[in-house]
């Protein structure tokens, strides 16, 4: 054997002792820190809480808000803008006009379990649709006689007006109109299973 080759043997002799000792230290740093059981840990955590009681949640009122794109939906990002507080009972549905609002579409949210609902155009002569507002406004009146009929009540449903400008104003409309209902109490056509009385 030359001395290249014993040189060259000494070297992969060392390059195999090396590769023993890692595979020989790997396991033993294993085997000194067991896994931690998580299958044990799941089922108690779960078993521990208590399911949620609904029913315990004191009663808050839902409203609906039509709001016409291009005053009343302005006006509600206005007073979002402004960081005016305003109750979040309240959900907002954009309409293109409030002339696009349907009898069905009011009657439809309290079916739907809304405890008010609000109609917010443009103010009269302002539409951007010259008549949609007009429109709206006979509606809701048909709305109204209708909700009576049905023992719902007239009062939990409202047409009002707002320009793009008037955030203080849309922020009041809808206190206002969260107080109204909250005074009238939960939507009698709402469902048992939905919180109704
Ligand atoms: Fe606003 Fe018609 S565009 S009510």
């Amino acid at each position: 054997m030359s001395a290249d080759e014993r040189t060259t043997g000494r070297a992969d002799d060392r390059s195999t002792a090396r590769a023993d000792d890692r595979s020989a230290a790997l396991p033993l740093h294993r085997s000194a820190s067991p896994p931690p059981d998580r299958s044990a840990a799941l089922p108690l955590d779960r078993s521990a809480s208590p399911p949620l009681d609904r029913s315990a949640a004191p009663w808050e009122p839902r409203l609906v808000a039509f709001c016409c794109h291009y005053c009343a939906y302005a006006a509600a990002d206005l007073a979002g803008a402004m960081r005016l507080d305003y109750p979040p009972n309240v959900r907002i549905v954009r309409v293109p006009c409030t002339g696009r609002v349907d009898i069905l579409h009011l009657l439809g949210a309290f079916l739907d379990g809304a405890d008010g609902a609000l109609v917010v155009g443009c103010l009269e002569g302002d539409c951007h649709f010259i008549r949609g507002n007009l429109k709206a406004i006979k509606r809701v009146a048909r709305a109204r006689a209708l909700l009576d009929e049905t023992g719902v009540g007239g009062a939990r449903l409202e047409m009002r007006h707002a320009s793009a400008a008037m955030g203080p104003k849309f922020v009041e409309i809808v206190q206002e109109m969260t107080e109204r209902v909250r005074a009238l109490g939960p939507n009698p056509a709402r469902r048992p299973a939905e919180g109704g009385p």
